[in-house]
């Protein structure tokens, strides 16, 4: 990749910094549309996030900044508009700037989880789902998969609490999807989504029990590192089919193209 004066370039904003790949994967996506972007990291301190955000809107050659932790909900105040499901998710990881400096948080989360599904043909259309985690990223994919047309949609956390205010959140949102929260046995379902940290260790608990899994199951987990999670390869391994974080993020790769491209 050569950068130049023609370049348009955008920045991941993040703190810690080490454990960014956005970037990489922005650059990668671009180099094989052949689209004139480079993307950098940028280490932000949350004390500084405001002045990082100014500067950046002088900057006339720069198209926007993707935001991860810790600058998610932090960064909207800061910004002239998102758009409404940034709004409903509580939080914003794409900013597009205009050539005027004005700048506009999306969030790529909850379509890239269901462009990641419809990816390797499958919908959640009518469908009943499990969720484990109600994080960041589970909030986004709880409401994509009610919105998306889910027959049914359990939400099981670890903080059964935290649980239950999400499950509340996606059935106010979208009546049409029955949305419960608590745990519950695997073997009903016809999507089965991971959406905790748990498997990004070597030695983490498996965060549901497969041990029932019909082969009929899709399992989705939404890590991105490793690739192949230890719930995917139990769940392959009882014929399921199973789809890695990577399809949720290449799908946001492209998203992201046609925000800037606006
Ligand atoms: N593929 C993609 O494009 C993409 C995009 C975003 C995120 N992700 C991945 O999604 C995962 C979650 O990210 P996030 O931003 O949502 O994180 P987060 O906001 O910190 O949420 C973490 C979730 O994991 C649960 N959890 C953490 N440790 C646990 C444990 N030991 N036992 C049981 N549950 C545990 C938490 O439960 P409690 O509520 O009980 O703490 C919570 O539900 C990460 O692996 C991240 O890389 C992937």
């Amino acid at each position: 990749m050569e950068i130049t004066g023609k370049s348009k370039i955008m920045f991941v904003l993040a703190d810690p910094v080490d454990h960014v790949r956005a970037s990489a994967v922005l650059n990668a996506y671009f180099t094989e549309i052949s689209e004139d972007v480079a993307t950098s990291p940028l280490a932000v301190r949350p004390q500084d996030l405001s002045h990082v955000v100014g500067a950046i809107r002088l900057m006339g050659n720069v198209v926007g900044f993707g935001v991860t932790i810790p600058h998610k909900v932090a960064i909207i105040p800061l910004l002239d508009e998102i758009t409404d499901r940034a709004r409903m998710i509580g939080a914003v990881n794409f900013v597009r700037r205009s050539d005027d400096g004005r700048l506009v948080g999306d969030n790529m989360d909850a379509p890239g989880f269901i462009a990641g599904l419809s990816a390797h043909g499958y919908s959640v259309a009518g469908k009943r789902v499990l969720q484990i985690g109600a994080g960041g990223a589970g909030r986004a994919t709880a409401l994509a998969i009610a919105e998306a047309g889910a027959a049914e949609l359990w939400i099981s956390n670890r903080d059964a609490a935290r649980g239950k205010a999400l499950a509340d959140a996606v059935q106010a949102a979208f009546p049409q999807t029955h949305v419960v929260s608590g745990s519950a046995a695997a073997d009903t379902f016809d999507l089965i989504v991971n959406t905790t940290a748990l498997g990004m260790k070597p030695g983490d608990a498996v965060p549901v029990d497969l041990s029932q899994l019909p082969s009929s199951t899709v399992v989705y987990d939404i890590i991105v590192n490793p690739p192949v999670t230890r719930l995917m390869e139990i769940a392959h391994a009882r014929g399921a089919v199973t789809i890695g974080g990577k399809a949720m993020l290449d799908a946001q790769m492209a998203l992201v193209g046609a925000f800037i491209r606006r």
